[in-house]
């Protein structure tokens, strides 16, 4: 059997390769969140279209791109195999069996959580993403740059809608919720324990699940509030 076979059929395999690509989505966290911080930038979105622009031409940015597609389908996909496959073997769940005392909400329904990201990953892309891809988006002529995809008013028109606003907002409370034990987790599952370490990586951990969320949700709302 190779290793990739043997990798995807035994359990630990299964759970290191969503660690793994667990980790990898925490990175692109850090990148997007980045970028997206020129939507604040006072200059009519020219910043945040260059970035747009610049992140759809240079081939380095297309691997990182690609390997981020596939590590949402490797995360998505391998976990829903690990569920099918402990519930054949375990028919009630342990987490409702022994809603154990230190175990914590998150923690307990990190399926719910991941299927509610999926959906807003699925309304999110078919916003920008796809509208970026496949469908239309205007075109903005700079004097230093030309003329350009205007993401930015693509950004704009969704975010001056407070429907939209809202959904942004309460999916980020549950990604923060979903990696506020995902983070520690994932290090967890790579083995890398360490009695000095690991209570690092869990304050870490921690801060990153509440500041990369927040920073997200703040984005929705300052657009709706400028676009008003
Ligand atoms: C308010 C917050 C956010 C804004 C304004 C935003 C904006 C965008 C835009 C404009 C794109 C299209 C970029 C392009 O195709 O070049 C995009 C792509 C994407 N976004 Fe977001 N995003 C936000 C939050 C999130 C969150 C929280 C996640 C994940 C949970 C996420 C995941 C993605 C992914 C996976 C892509 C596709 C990346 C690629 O093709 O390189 N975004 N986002």
């Amino acid at each position: 059997m190779s290793w990739i076979t043997q990798t995807f059929s035994s359990t630990i395999g299964r759970k290191l390769l969503v660690a793994a690509s667990g980790l990898f989505l925490i990175i692109f966290l850090i990148g997007h969140v980045s970028g997206n911080f020129l939507l604040f930038k006072d200059d009519g979105g020219q910043a945040f279209n260059e970035y747009t622009q610049f992140m759809t031409t240079n081939q380095l940015v297309q691997v990182v791109r690609w390997l981020t597609y596939i590590s949402i389908l490797t995360h998505i996909i391998v976990t829903i195999i690990l569920t099918i496959h402990n519930k054949k073997a375990r028919p009630v769940g342990y987490a409702e069996a022994h809603p154990s005392a230190n175990s914590t909400w998150s923690s307990r329904n990190m399926g719910l959580l991941g299927t509610l990201i999926a959906v807003f990953l699925v309304i999110h892309l078919g916003n920008f993403w796809y509208k970026m891809k496949v469908g239309e988006v205007p075109l903005v002529t700079y004097e230093s740059e030309g003329t350009l995809r205007d993401l930015y008013s693509v950004v704009l028109f969704s975010f001056s809608n407070l429907w939209y606003v809202i959904l942004y907002v309460v999916m980020m409370i549950f990604l923060a919720l979903h990696l506020a034990h995902g983070f520690r987790s994932a290090f967890q599952t790579l083995g890398w324990r360490h009695k000095k370490y690991t209570p690092i990586i869990e304050k870490v951990g921690l801060a990153f699940a509440i500041i990369v969320p927040l920073l997200f949700a703040i984005m929705p709302v300052y657009i709706y509030i400028i676009t008003r």
